[in-house]
């Protein structure tokens, strides 16, 4: 038996709760993957934070696989308040905490559900959810993934349209937003290609590619694509995001081709492709000297574009 000085534990913060409606202790750690530099919720120790904040994720594996490690990483009788979208986990947040033996008061507004837990001297099932949620090699497609990854168990079909529209590329290039490394994979089958940097916001996507890419020619960054400093690209590809935090933001994808534009040279080629009613064209106009759409179908458009 032995005593935690209290002052010793740390508080978190996972993601970004509403910040109107739930107050973040100060100097809460960030623990998102989605946060470039962040530290890992899954390599705390056991009953090491006092508090954690956690805007709970939308995808219920990811969500419980979070709940339990936070449960986990809280010190008996420290507090976890957990947010959620009503339409986005909302519903079930209260069962699940429950159901790790958790005793929950909650509250409603602006369409957010909000519980406030204390970790339970017992918490059940955590382990469970833990495995669930946790890396994963799909063994049909031969790619290590994990839930919260996007599209993490099926191959999305616009990065599909992508694949079957590649060119041998050459030189030094980079894929925007790489995920578990699918269109990078297939990038590095060409032997012109000397350099591929994997550029990816989720943490948990660049160490599964690091897996599904094993190619001396690729390199791995954990960064916002629309950050980066590289430069002097010969080729760039990318299926763009269109979602930051689960709401649709059509700037986002267009903040990927200005940022692609700024990182390749002159004559530098961008692959892109992306949901016919995204609205490219004009930024693609404007950032480069020439565009064409390579393929439309079934509902994605592949856009080359040349610096
Ligand atoms: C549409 S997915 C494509 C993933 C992968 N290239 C594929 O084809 O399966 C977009 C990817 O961009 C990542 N992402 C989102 N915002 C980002 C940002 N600001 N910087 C870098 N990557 C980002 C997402 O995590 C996601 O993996």
């Amino acid at each position: 038996m032995f005593e935690i000085d209290p002052l010793s534990l740390r508080s978190a913060v996972y993601g970004v709760p509403p910040d109107d409606l739930v107050e973040v202790p100060e100097g809460a750690v960030q623990l998102s993957p989605l946060r470039p530099g962040a530290e890992a919720l899954e390599a705390l120790g056991d009953g090491s934070l006092r508090a954690i904040v956690v805007a709970a994720p939308a995808g219920s594996i990811e969500r419980r696989f979070v709940l339990a490690h936070a449960l986990r990483a809280l010190a008996p009788g420290g507090v976890a308040v957990v947010s959620a979208a009503k339409d986005r986990g909302g519903q079930r947040l209260r069962a699940e905490l429950e159901a790790f033996g958790c005793e929950v008061a909650e509250r409603f507004k602006a369409r957010q559900r909000i519980c406030t837990v204390r970790r339970p001297d017992e918490v059940q099932g955590v382990q469970t959810a833990i495995d669930e949620g946790a890396p994963v090699t799909l063994e049909d497609a031969g790619l290590r993934s994990q839930p919260g990854i996007f599209s993490w168990n099926r191959v999305d079909p616009g990065s599909a349209l992508l694949l079957r529209h590649l060119p041998a590329f050459s030189g030094r290039g980079a894929d925007l937003g790489s995920g578990l490394g699918i269109l990078s994979r297939a990038v590095l089958t060409s032997p012109q290609v000397e350099a591929l940097t994997l550029v990816e916001i989720d943490r948990r996507a660049v160490e599964a590619s690091q897996h599904n890419v094993s190619d001396s020619r690729a390199r791995f960054l954990w960064a916002d694509a629309r950050e980066t400093g590289l430069v002097d690209l010969d080729f760039a590809v990318s299926n763009p995001p269109f979602h930051a935090e689960g709401i649709e933001d059509r700037g986002l994808g267009q903040s990927f081709i200005k940022a692609a534009a700024r990182m390749l040279r002159r004559s530098g080629t961008l692959l892109l492709v992306a949901n016919r009613h995204m609205p490219y064209e004009e930024v693609l106009r404007a950032e480069f000297r020439s565009m064409k759409t390579v393929a439309e179908e079934a509902g994605y458009k592949i856009f080359e574009a040349r610096k």
